[in-house]
């Protein structure tokens, strides 16, 4: 039975894409900081072990490790879970040092962090990362330079593992706009119902794993659903 580790899975992408994984046959140990909420994103699939904790605890990532021992195999770590940063987002000149310094723990040095620890069965089982990026890592967006600058830290975290660990594969996947509680926080008090589900972006990376293409960076939109439109790119 193939194994993922999914961070941040009580809601948005990381719950559509564990619930997908799952009804697929997968085993997964997932996580999300807050426990009743992680539950019931899980309540009713099989094989899935939930870990309330904070990515940026290194004794709850060493939590997720024990986790998959029983099984004794990785082949798949999706670093989903993600922090904002205060909203509105502030203008570089004005931002918060501590917040982004938080910023930087959740998006970039945690996600390290797991590779780093799971590292071992991952390569044993020719395995994937998968780090969440987003158009923001890419593109410059007023507002956007605190979330947007650790997001292109994580690309190139994940472009250099990619080089580094040829037995891996390795993937920055950037799922487009999602009409998440992420996405309110990034555009307070805006009606954000024409943005797609994260199940659409879920579907993509779920072909993106099927088809395994080589490592690099890749869009939800380079993997559209047979017959289904895409919306135009609005926001991060
Ligand atoms: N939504 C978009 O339009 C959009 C666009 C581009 C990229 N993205 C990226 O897509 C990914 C998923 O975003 P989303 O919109 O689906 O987010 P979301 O709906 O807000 O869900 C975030 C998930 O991560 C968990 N989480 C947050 N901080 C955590 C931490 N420190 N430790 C453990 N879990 C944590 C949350 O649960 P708790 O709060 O309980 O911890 C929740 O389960 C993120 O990497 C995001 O940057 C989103």
């Amino acid at each position: 039975m193939p194994t993922a580790v999914i961070t941040g899975a009580s809601q948005g992408l990381g719950r559509a894409t564990a619930r997908a994984l799952a009804e697929r046959g997968w085993s997964l140990v997932v996580d999300a900081r807050h426990a009743a909420e992680l539950a019931a994103a899980v309540r009713g699939l099989t094989a899935v072990t939930a870990i309330p904790g904070d990515v940026t605890d290194p004794a709850h990532r060493a939590r997720i490790a024990t986790a998959i021992s029983p099984a004794g195999r990785l082949d798949l770590l999706i670093n989903n879970a993600s922090r904002l940063g205060p909203s509105p987002q502030p203008v570089l000149r004005r931002y918060p040092l501590a917040e982004l310094g938080q910023v930087y723990q959740t998006n970039v040095l945690a996600p390290l962090a797991l590779i780093q620890l799971l590292g071992g069965p991952l390569t044993a089982a020719g395995g994937t990362v998968v780090n969440v990026s987003s158009d923001a890592a890419a593109d410059a967006y007023p507002g956007w330079g605190g979330y947007g600058s650790a997001k292109a830290a994580l690309d190139q975290l994940t472009a250099v593992l990619a080089a580094e660990e040829p037995a891996l594969r390795c993937y920055a996947f950037d799922p487009g706009d999602m009409r998440t509680a992420l996405h309110q926080q990034a555009f307070p008090g805006e009606d954000i119902s024409d943005r797609p589900e994260p199940e659409v972006a879920a579907a993509a990376l779920l072909r993106l794993l099927g088809e395994r293409p080589p490592s690099g960076r890749y869009r939800a939109s380079d993997y559209p659903a047979a017959g289904l439109e895409q919306s135009p790119a609005v926001a991060r």
